[in-house]
């Protein structure tokens, strides 16, 4: 079964085309993805509007060349896959309308994927991995701990309140004047600082539960540093450690509550279980180090797939597109785009906080 996989839901424009056989391993035929860090960095985060019309004006090119790089035409494929939320919506737009045309002009079946679907079934573009895992999924737009507990069955154990863990980066890095995207910024800034300097809030430490909260750390970034006279580099330094080391403790925090209670829920799985992280703040080697140390307390194994696909990307939509078309599942020409689509409807309903995401586009 070959399918061409379409995103567009964030800041990167994407197309790839995946084979999927019949006992359920995968070959990833062509991926390319196009970012847009330089359009947005002017402004130190994602412009909606110019996301969108970046999408619309590359989508098409995009999804030519995957077709090309995998050696096939638009009649070789099995159907059309693309995202359709949750995302900003002028964006999931794109590739979902481009799918849409493509699907109808090459009576081809269409396949609208909830994207965090494909991230949840990212590590299975590695390795064929058996369900159940846990997922920590920590970008720019999502902190969500979900239980893959098999194709189709997610439970969200745990979600940002408020900021995504990439936005607690991306913002102190904007405080410090330190660049876009922060992510990286902060990491290099606080290679020579002193973590210890400034005691920074750890977010939620009464509340249970595997919830996230960064809005408090943000605020008490922006308010030390506005206390600091005249800051120099070390000063810079120092927070950006800081800051690091705080949202590092606090995603290993709650990531180790979810896996004690991943673990009561399949006490018979072999051990180490896996851990997989995936999202753009995964590259943080910080973040790494503390999830791996909890993991290890906890009789789990760390899976980090390869930054290609733990970041946005087409071929996770093309994967969760043909798993869905494996099994007949296909969409009608009207699928709606998406902004908010939780991917556990049963947590959304049951917790309004959680279901309704109050910020970031696919928090
Ligand atoms: O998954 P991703 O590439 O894209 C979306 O969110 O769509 O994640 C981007 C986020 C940004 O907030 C960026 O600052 C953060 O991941 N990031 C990092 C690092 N590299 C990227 N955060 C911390 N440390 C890094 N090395
Ligand atoms: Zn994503």
């Amino acid at each position: 079964m070959t399918v061409l996989g379409l995103e567009s839901s964030c800041d990167e424009t994407a197309a790839a085309v995946l084979r999927r056989h019949g006992d359920g391993r995968v070959e990833v035929l062509s991926d390319i993805v196009l970012g847009q860090e330089a359009a947005h960095a002017p402004f130190g985060g994602v412009v909606p509007e110019i996301a969108a019309r970046a999408h619309a004006e590359a989508i098409d090119g995009l999804a030519r060349e995957a077709l090309s790089q995998a050696g096939m035409t638009l009649a070789d494929m099995d159907g059309i896959a693309a995202t359709s939320g949750p995302g900003l919506i002028g964006g999931v737009m794109a590739a979902l309308m481009t799918a849409k045309g493509l699907a109808l002009g090459a009576g081809k079946p269409l396949i609208a994927v909830n994207h965090l679907e494909g991230h949840a079934l990212s590590p299975r573009l590695v390795e064929p991995l058996d369900f159940p895992w846990l997922l920590l999924l920590v970008s720019g737009g999502h902190t969500q701990l979900i239980s893959v507990e098999d194709f189709g069955r997610y439970r969200r154990l745990g979600s940002t309140l408020d900021d995504a863990a990439g936005e607690a980066f991306d913002k102190s890095a904007k405080v410090m004047g330190l660049g876009f995207p922060g992510g990286p910024a902060v990491e290099r800034a606080a290679q020579t600082g002193n973590a210890s300097r400034f005691d920074l809030p750890e977010p939620l430490q009464r509340r249970a539960g595997c919830d996230f909260s960064f809005a408090g750390l943000k605020t008490a970034v922006r308010e030390t540093w506005d206390s600091i006279p005249e800051p120099d580099d070390q000063d810079k330094a120092d927070l950006a450690a800081a800051a690091q080391s705080a949202i590092a403790a606090h995603l290993a925090r709650r990531t180790e509550r979810a896996m004690e209670s991943f673990a009561e829920a399949f006490p018979h799985l072999a051990r180490p279980m896996p851990l997989v992280v995936a999202g753009g703040v995964a590259a943080n080697s910080e973040v790494r180090a503390a999830l791996k140390s909890a993991a290890e307390r906890q009789g789990f194994r760390l899976i980090h797939p390869p930054s290609k696909w733990c970041t946005d990307n087409a071929a996770m939509i093309a994967l969760a597109g043909a798993e869905h078309l494996a099994r007949g599942e296909t969409d009608a020409l009207d699928a709606p785009a998406r902004a908010r689509w939780p991917l556990d409807a049963d947590a959304a309903t049951l917790s309004p906080i959680i279901g309704a995401g109050r910020k970031g586009p696919k928090a």
